[in-house]
């Protein structure tokens, strides 16, 4: 018998027709493993980062909301698209929110998965290497193997729903994986 796992996922990207929240939620509705659940997190509406915000005086409703979120899961799954090559600005923004108090923040000692789907071939794999130097800054555990990078997903994906069956497969794995990792991290110390 194995203990449930709760876990929040975030998608590092606004948009209606995003590919990388498309593949949270279908992982959400379709490939979770038994006793896994996920719930995710909004970040639309943080401020931009401004150590003002918390200077003084509580910091803003949504900041307090995302923290205490990650803090209460067992792990955080992040889909990222690239911007760039590198880690889209609302993403990082919410990761710098949420990193703070520096070596105290929900984030340390976080079990971490990371994917990303883009329409190229490349499918982010520049900007998982970005954010993967992030997430070690911010003392988050990020599961090191397997990834998921899904590219060329514009015939992956129908109608908001991540439908190629192999890598639907692969990804049910890589949850099974993920799964294993959260379950096998204890604690660390700041
Ligand atoms: C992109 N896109 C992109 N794709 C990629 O593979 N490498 C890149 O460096 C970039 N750079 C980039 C910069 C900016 C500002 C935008 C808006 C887009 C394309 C991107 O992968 C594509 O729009 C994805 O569909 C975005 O992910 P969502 O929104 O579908 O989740």
């Amino acid at each position: 018998m194995t203990s449930s796992l709760h876990l929040v996922g975030i998608a590092g990207s606004l948009r209606k027709g995003s590919l990388n929240r498309a593949l949270l939620e279908t992982i959400q509705s379709d490939l979770l493993p038994d006793g896994v659940t996920l719930d995710l997190l909004d970040i639309s509406d943080l401020p931009l980062y401004n150590a003002d915000l918390e200077t003084g005086q509580a910091a803003p409703g949504t900041v307090t909301r995302l923290r205490t979120q990650i803090a209460q899961a067992d792990g955080v799954l992040i889909a990222m698209p690239e911007y760039n090559h590198t880690v889209p600005g609302l993403l990082q923004n919410a990761i710098d929110w949420a990193s703070r108090p520096s070596y105290q923040s929900c984030l340390v000692g976080k079990p971490v998965g990371l994917m990303g789907v883009s329409p190229s071939p490349v499918g982010t794999a520049r900007g998982q290497q970005a954010m993967k130097l992030v997430l070690a800054a911010v003392m988050a555990r990020l599961m090191p193997h397997p990834g998921v990078l899904v590219g060329s997903a514009m015939s992956k994906f129908e109608d908001g729903r991540l439908t190629d069956e192999a890598t639907r497969a692969f990804v049910a794995k890589y949850l099974e994986s993920l799964a294993s990792f959260v379950r096998s991290t204890g604690p660390v110390e700041a």
